[in-house]
């Protein structure tokens, strides 16, 4: 197949090359025509000029529709006053097909008109970008974990039982009588393969009912959880700041680009580094009630609760670098939890809040160890015994200090991407509202 990518376009100065593709826009004034061709990897002006090409060329060029899908030779061209910018000069077009009236035009449309349109509008340059630097982020999380002694273990999607709470669970059908659940994480099956592999990590699709209809949630989303033998909440820790910090460099690194196409100011991701800080949660919360007596935050926090996204968003504003909030009280985070040696109401966990006010992107700690700890914690949470015989068998074969953490790539990517909300950081997002296309 004859075909030459525009992001490879700079090799080709010179020389005449096919490109296959669709037609993004066009202006034409008088005997000149400019068509802005893509193809997937990238936008090139194309360059018609009446009096160099033949009649029915500058006839096609000129009914070329918004998103038609063309094929086009021509010769590249560097421009001749900006560097670094190529342009093909159009010597055949071929319509491979004329588009009817495209929905989304270069005018403003509301957002969800857009959702609605979610299949066509992934095409525009803004939602090329951000897919772009998932992609990438995607790439650095399974680079750093495959490069760090991590073993890949898939873990069910299909669960007999909550890990994180009942009441976010999708309950399906499965065969009979027998209800089954999306899973909400791979936590509790890689703590058993944990205890075979030592270093793991999972990585796939994970569900909760989220009633919330905030920019931070999505019902469908994309979580990586890495679990580690004889990890501690420090080591978790460690491990969290180092993972982050190596997803921010590699986006810089290769994602220059698309960060300019969304504007975003790169100067803040370029901040960070390790160590980040870490704060206790008794901390944050002097912190959220300095705050109060301030002015600065709308409710004053009294200590005991989960925070809420406001309160995520003070916190992570207080600091350039992600901070590392440790030491929830364990009557707000999950049965598995351990405790805090020190002081048995909190539990030995870690929230990772992304600066600039996105709040939670990494959540994890070190797991309860402890076999008769385990089972008061499931009567408590009113979780279903049998559905964990096996995960307490861990507890019974060699207990062993660990722990983890999951990172949601939505989350992770609006971050980076600076975008407001999470909805543009999947191709396709599922919501409260939001089941189509
Ligand atoms: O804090 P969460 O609920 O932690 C767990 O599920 C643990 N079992 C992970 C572990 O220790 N192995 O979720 C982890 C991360 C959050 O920090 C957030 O980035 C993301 O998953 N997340 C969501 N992202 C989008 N939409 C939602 N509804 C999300 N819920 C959690
Ligand atoms: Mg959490």
């Amino acid at each position: 197949m004859e075909q030459t990518y525009i992001r490879d376009i700079a090799n080709h100065v010179g020389e005449v090359v096919t490109i296959k593709g669709w037609l993004y826009n066009i202006r034409s004034s008088g005997k000149l025509a400019f068509p802005q061709i893509r193809d997937g990897s990238g936008i090139i002006q194309g360059v018609v000029f009446k009096p160099g090409v033949d009649e029915k060329l500058w006839n096609d060029v000129n009914t070329l529709t918004q998103e038609s899908s063309l094929i086009v030779k021509g010769e590249v061209r560097e421009h001749p006053k900006q560097p670094g910018v190529f342009e093909l000069d159009v010597k055949e077009l071929e319509i491979v097909h004329l588009a009817e009236a495209y929905p989304i035009t270069p005018k403003e449309h509301g957002v969800e008109f857009l959702m609605d349109n979610r299949h066509l509008w992934l095409r525009s340059q803004k939602q090329h970008a951000i897919l772009s630097i998932r992609a990438e982020i995607i790439r650095a999380v399974r680079d750093f974990f495959d490069s760090n002694g991590f073993l890949l273990m898939d873990t069910p999607i299909f669960t007999p039982a909550a890990c994180e709470g009942t009441t976010n669970l999708f309950e399906v059908n499965y065969f009979d009588d027998t209800s089954a659940y999306l899973t909400q994480s791979g936590q509790l099956y890689n703590e058993a393969t944990a205890a075979a592999f030592g270093k793991v990590y999972c990585f796939g699709p994970t569900f909760r009912a989220e009633k919330s209809k905030t920019r931070r949630h999505l019902t469908e989303f994309w979580m990586v959880e890495p679990e580690v033998a004889y990890a501690d909440l420090d080591d978790v820790m460690s491990l969290a700041e180092n993972f982050i910090t190596f997803i921010v460099h590699r986006v810089l690194e290769n994602r220059r680009k698309e960060l300019a196409e969304l504007e975003r100011d790169v100067t803040k991701l370029e901040l960070i580094e390790t160590p980040f800080p870490r704060l206790q949660y008794d901390d944050a919360v002097k912190m959220l009630q300095e705050g109060f007596a301030k002015g600065e935050v709308e409710n004053n926090f009294v200590w005991g609760g989960d925070f809420g996204a406001p309160d995520e968003t003070y916190l992570s504003n207080k600091f350039e670098r992600p901070v590392m909030v440790h030491r929830y009280p364990a009557a707000v985070k999950a049965f598995y939890m351990k405790p805090d040696p020190e002081r048995p109401d909190l539990a030995m966990c870690v929230d990772v809040l992304a600066p600039e006010g996105y709040g939670e992107v990494i959540g994890g700690g070190q797991r309860a160890e402890d076999l008769q700890y385990l089972l008061k914690q499931i009567h408590e949470h009113g979780l279903p015994e049998e559905a964990f015989d096996w995960y307490l068998d861990l507890r019974k074969y060699g207990t062993f200090p660990h722990g983890g953490f999951g990172m949601g790539i939505e989350r992770c990517t609006a971050w980076l991407c600076g975008i407001e909300h999470i909805r543009e950081t999947i191709p396709f997002p599922r919501m409260l509202y939001r089941l189509k296309p």
